[in-house]
């Protein structure tokens, strides 16, 4: 009885999410949308040998006993989740995702469900989730806890490396697996209260064999508020393209990119490969252009610190984002580079066009067909009033005219220059017939 009303419970549930209304989701996802910059936090025991996340193991580059000594070096002995959460307020960034648990089957929390765990076997011996949910909370941050659907340290988890599997079809350890997947997901739900569940490793299976319609369901009943990415088989609200992409609009109405500061997730001392600051922030308006986020990947070190070259990334970016903070938050996509050739965005009631102008243009800036009149054009975060002309405009003709803008150089920002034209309406755009 009690199963049959759960059951129910769950199909209701299930319909009400696939039924919700645009409007609802548009609500629920607003924050989301307005963040732009979200930070990214692979912390795990990979960070004491510094090397790859779980899959060092998995691809063979050392074998799983190797893998988890380093169980034994993590400490997390200077973790200052106050710090963290400040220097990620600086950044700009309005949120923040931490690996509660990567596909190598250790948790960051006290889990109930099994003792891997930096609390039962590593020298931290303590739960590191709920200090950080509570410091991004004070500083006004959303939480975003990542959680790895596939585990390879499960013993019930069919794939344990890429040449070995522990058994081929066995429904009754599958759904043994399945059942600790889902307590363990309950668990970060329920005592975290995460705004955003960040899901990977769902790519072995399909979408019914993870169940993943009644998961989705029962993280809308423990969690009615919260988004969900959307590596859970198709059940998520926005696309995740991760490193190098999205090269075109992505097609989904919410997205997110993301990317990691050097070459690696999680700390390697051996990767040098850091991106500057002008790098990150040149892709960083890419994604502002194209209506997406970007989700910022830092790698801390066993013992909780951010290595110094990530703090100083964060650091100018902060300054670049707080800045031209009204050319960033709560912005949408903007205007097709046939008329402008760069980056651009728009002010949500799409009256403020915002010009991204990477280095020293040789002369003014153009923007092409563009029906309104201007009512004012400033360099945001510094104010400076600019003049523009139009050229061109014939009074019998419906075609625009040219609006060249001048630049002087002394406005011009170290990183991405951000000029605003203020429009007399809603952005109007020429189409030739
Ligand atoms: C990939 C990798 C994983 C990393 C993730 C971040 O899915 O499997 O190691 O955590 O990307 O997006």
């Amino acid at each position: 009885m009690k199963y049959v009303v759960a059951l129910l419970s769950m199909l209701l549930l299930s319909t009400a999410l696939s039924q919700e209304p645009d409007s609802i989701k548009e609500r629920r996802m607003r924050w989301f949308e307005d963040a732009k910059l979200g930070i990214f936090i692979h912390w795990g025991i990979y960070a004491v040998n510094g090397i790859d996340e779980s899959w060092s193991f998995y691809n063979g580059y050392l074998t799983y006993d190797e893998y988890m000594k380093q169980l034994k070096g993590f400490t997390a002995a200077k973790y200052d989740p106050t710090a963290w959460a400040r220097l990620i307020r600086e950044s700009g960034a309005r949120y923040a995702v931490l690996t509660s648990k990567h596909h190598d089957g250790v948790a960051l929390w006290d889990t109930r469900q099994n003792d891997l765990s930096v609390v039962k076997k590593t020298p931290a011996a303590r739960d590191l989730v709920t200090p950080f949910c509570a410091a991004l909370r004070k500083e006004d941050l959303k939480v975003g806890l990542y959680f790895s659907h596939l585990d390879w340290s499960h013993p019930d988890y069919p794939h344990f490396t890429r040449t070995q599997k522990r058994y081929d079809t066995d429904s009754v350890r599958w759904q043994r697996f399945l059942t600790f997947q889902r307590r363990q997901i309950e668990e970060v739900a329920t005592t975290f209260h995460p705004d955003l569940l960040w899901f990977d490793g769902d790519w072995d299976y399909s979408a019914e064999q993870w169940d993943a319609k009644a998961m989705r369901a029962r993280i809308a009943s423990w969690l009615p508020n919260a988004i969900v990415n959307s590596r859970i088989n198709g059940y998520g609200d926005y696309a995740t393209p991760e490193q190098g992409v999205p090269i075109a609009t992505p097609k989904s109405r919410w997205w997110e990119l993301c990317m990691t500061i050097n070459d690696s997730w999680g700390y390697q001392g051996n990767d040098r490969n850091f991106k500057s600051p002008n790098q990150i922030i040149r892709i960083f308006v890419d994604c502002i252009a194209m209506g997406g986020n970007l989700l910022l990947d830092i790698g801390p070190k066993e013992d909780g610190t951010i290595p110094q070259e990530e703090v100083s990334v964060l650091k100018e970016l902060g300054r670049w984002t707080k800045k031209h903070e009204d050319a960033v938050y709560g912005t949408r996509a903007g205007i097709p580079k046939e008329y402008f050739y760069g980056p651009t965005a728009l002010s949500k009631d799409r009256t403020t066009l915002y010009l991204f102008v990477d280095g020293k243009p040789n002369g003014p800036l153009l923007i092409k067909g563009l029906k309104n009149k201007i009512n004012r054009v400033w360099v945001v975060g510094n104010g400076t009033k600019l003049n523009p002309k139009v050229m061109m405009k014939m009074y019998w003709s419906q075609i625009p005219g040219l609006v060249y803008i001048d630049l002087p150089d002394h406005v011009l920002d170290p990183q991405v220059t951000v000029i605003a034209v203020l429009l007399d309406g809603p952005v109007d755009l020429f189409h030739e017939q």
